[in-house]
C-alpha cells in the first residue's frame, strides 16, 4: 500500500485535464517506470502467493489481466504522436490504474491479509522490496528474468 502512494500522486496529475499537456506527459514519463517496478514484483510475489489459495486465485488472475492492459496502454502512449490522442490515453491509463489500486486496497489486500500469517506477509514484503530494486535498476523497458528468479529461488 505504501508503494501505491507515488503512483497515486502521479495519477492525480495525469488525469487532470485542467493541467497543461506537457505537465501531464511529464508525469506519465515518471509514472511508467515506477508502475513497472511496482507491478512486476506484485505479480511475482503477491499474486503468486494468492494463486496458491483457491479463494484468492481468481482475483490474482484478474490483477494480472489489469496489469497487462496497463502495460499495453503505456507502450501505446510512448508511440502516440497526436497530442489529443496522447492526452486522452494518459487520462484513461490514469483512471484504469486508479481503479485497479482501489480494488487492491479495498478487496484484494484485505482478503490476502485475512488468509495469511503475519510471518508470511513479512517474508513476501521483503521479497517484494528486493525485486523492486532489481526492476528499478533495469528501467521500464527491460525484463530481466534471471536476477529475480534467483531471488525467488533463494527464498
Ligand atoms: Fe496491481
Ligand atoms: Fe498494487
Amino acid at each position: 500500500m505504501e508503494d501505491h502512494k507515488p503512483l497515486k500522486t502521479l495519477i492525480e496529475i495525469m488525469k487532470d485535464s485542467e493541467l497543461k499537456f506537457k505537465e501531464r506527459r511529464a508525469a506519465f514519463e515518471e509514472f511508467a517506470p515506477i508502475l513497472v517496478a511496482h507491478a512486476k514484483p506484485e505479480e511475482e510475489v503477491l499474486y503468486g502467493a494468492m494463486k496458491k489459495q483457491e479463494a484468492l486465485r481468481e482475483k490474482a488472475f484478474e490483477g494480472d489481466v489489469e496489469h497487462g492492459l496497463a502495460d499495453q496502454l503505456v507502450e501505446e502512449i510512448k508511440r502516440i504522436e497526436d497530442e489529443d490522442l496522447c492526452s486522452a490515453s494518459i487520462k484513461v491509463l490514469a483512471e484504469l490504474v486508479e481503479h485497479h489500486i482501489e480494488e487492491e486496497e479495498e478487496e484484494l489486500l484485505p482478503a490476502f491479509k485475512k488468509n495469511s500469517e503475519a510471518q508470511e506477509r513479512e517474508k513476501l514484503g521483503n521479497l517484494f522490496l528486493q525485486l523492486k530494486v532489481t526492476y528499478l535498476a533495469a528501467g521500464d523497458d527491460n525484463v530481466i528474468p534471471d536476477p529475480k528468479t534467483e531471488i525467488i529461488k533463494n527464498q
